[in-house]
């Protein structure tokens, strides 16, 4: 992976594009406390929780804000009940939720719960639109296994800006199974969520979104990363064991996220559930819209600050965050030998296969799959409820194009092979999003179970995703 990764930088940043240099660590603010996203609270009427029966009530407001990135200099953004980013979102398995979601911006957005098994009309995609000034309300129960998964927009041609001026939250699922593994689950004090993205900010320290047709094509690459917010923030940490619930929410930049000393990373779970048993692995992979959760030990390392480093395919290396370890740990009970009992599905079970080629060059010149872009009033797929099918996805193009990832809407899938091989043992969880390099074939296992529908399958590299590399697929009783 590392060795694929940094071939490709360097010949995509080499030869193709003039990138922007990181910005100097004084023009950014930097080394402030990590921001830890509010849990949000449950909707309460005058005081009280709404009558709603079993339903959970919760809402968010979409609204502008701005934010000092840079001391002195005020950059537009966008929010969820905040100036930049949003609450995180945590629920139970078997949870009733009624999401509302209250637009006050003057354009259209939508509320997709990426990685969420649920109707078809609660998905929040590109048919659930919420005019300006409307709102907008999501009903579904909590249908699957614990999990990180995150919410951001969806709106066709403005996916891409919004979600870049701020537009994203995590979106949390506990459940009796992950209550019994004695993992660190004390948000913001041993459970630490982390949205690491990549941006570009101006020399005068302004947040800067102004694609052009190379940054479409190859990736809107930036000079900064911020985590949960902010530039190089620090953590005090005092447990022993330290969980991280890492998400890529960059537009388009392939992360490599490791830590700078000798301290070992336990992968836990991928995109939509856990791995069979914690997995040392010496870097995280991450494309945009993927997750992975991992847990350190802090033990012999008291009184360090070790750092987490995030290099971007698009060519710079970051400080992602700084950990203060504590001079003496609260222990951790220890973490388990055994998360979850998971087979590996097999080609048998699936009633047919499909093949979805994912394009740089396609006709016309676009960002295609299987030669089209995305029509919101054509069906590409239809499958079957209750079947399970194997989609072949392949990645057209030489090394100077970008990658791309696949996501599919709806459900989580599981790796089946990638480039004719079984995956590596920490990609062997529940998916929902996959990264492609030029060249690479996955092949994944996917279950159409409880709830029929329109989804989308999608390039999750978010100018991708906005210029068509997107398709619809219909779950039929
Ligand atoms: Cu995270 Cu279709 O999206
Ligand atoms: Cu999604
Ligand atoms: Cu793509």
């Amino acid at each position: 992976m590392k060795n694929r990764t940094m071939m490709y930088a360097a010949c995509v940043c080499g030869l193709l594009l003039s990138l922007p240099q990181s910005v100097k660590a004084q023009q950014l603010i930097t080394g402030a406390p990590l921001s830890i996203p509010p849990i949000l609270e449950e909707s309460l009427v005058n005081g009280r929780r709404e009558n709603t029966g079993s339903e959970r009530v919760f809402e968010l407001t979409v609204n502008e804000g701005q934010r000092e990135f840079a001391a002195g200099v005020l950059s537009p953004t966008l929010g969820y009940n905040a100036d930049y980013l949003g609450p995180t979102i945590r629920v139970r398995r078997n949870d009733e939720l009624r999401l509302r979601v209250r637009n006050r911006l003057d354009e259209a957005t939508t509320v997709h719960w990426h990685g969420a098994h649920l109707p078809a009309e609660a998905d929040g995609g590109p048919h659930q639109q919420i005019p300006a000034g409307e709102s907008w309300e999501a009903r579904f129960r909590v249908d699957q296994e614990a999990a990180t998964l995150w919410y951001h927009p969806h709106l066709k041609g403005t996916t891409a800006e919004q979600v870049y001026l701020g537009l994203a939250g995590f979106f949390i699922i506990d459940d009796e199974h992950s209550d019994s593994l004695g993992l660190p689950n004390t948000y913001g004090a041993d459970d630490i969520p982390l949205v690491l993205q990549e941006r570009r900010f101006t020399r005068d320290g302004r947040m800067d979104y102004s694609p052009r047709m190379p940054d479409i094509m190859h990736g809107y690459f930036g000079n900064a990363l911020l985590t949960n917010g902010s530039a190089e923030p620090q953590l005090e940490v005092s447990h022993r064991l330290l969980r991280l619930r890492v998400l890529n929410g960059s537009n388009s930049s392939l992360l490599r996220v490791f830590m700078d000393g000798s301290m070992p990373m336990y992968q836990v779970a991928t995109d939509g559930g856990f791995l069979s048993q914690p997995t040392e692995v010496e870097e995280l992979v991450l494309s945009p819209g993927e997750r992975a959760e991992i847990v350190l030990d802090l033990q012999g390392h008291e009184g360090t600050r070790p750092r987490l480093m995030a290099e971007s395919n698009g060519g710079n290396t970051y400080n992602a965050l700084s950990l203060r370890i504590a001079e003496t740990l609260q222990q951790s009970e220890e973490l388990p030998a055994t998360l979850v009992r998971r087979e590996f599905p097999s080609d048998a079970a699936a009633v047919r296969q499909r093949d979805f080629v994912m394009s740089s060059m396609g006709p016309g010149g676009r960002l295609t799959i299987n030669g089209r872009t995305m029509d919101m009033s054509r069906i590409d797929e239809q499958v079957k409820l209750g079947t399970s099918e194997v989609w072949r996805i392949s990645s057209r193009g030489m090394m100077m194009s970008m990658p791309h990832n696949f996501h599919v809407h709806g459900l989580q899938f599981q790796i089946l092979r990638i480039n004719g091989s079984r995956p590596p043992p920490h990609l062997r969880g529940p998916k929902d999003t996959v990264l492609l390099y030029p060249g690479d074939t996955v092949e994944i296992f996917l279950e159409f179970e409880n709830y029929t529908g329109v989804f989308m399958y999608h390039c999750h590299l978010l100018e991708h995703e906005d210029e068509g590399m997107m398709g619809q697929f219909e779950v039929l009783p």
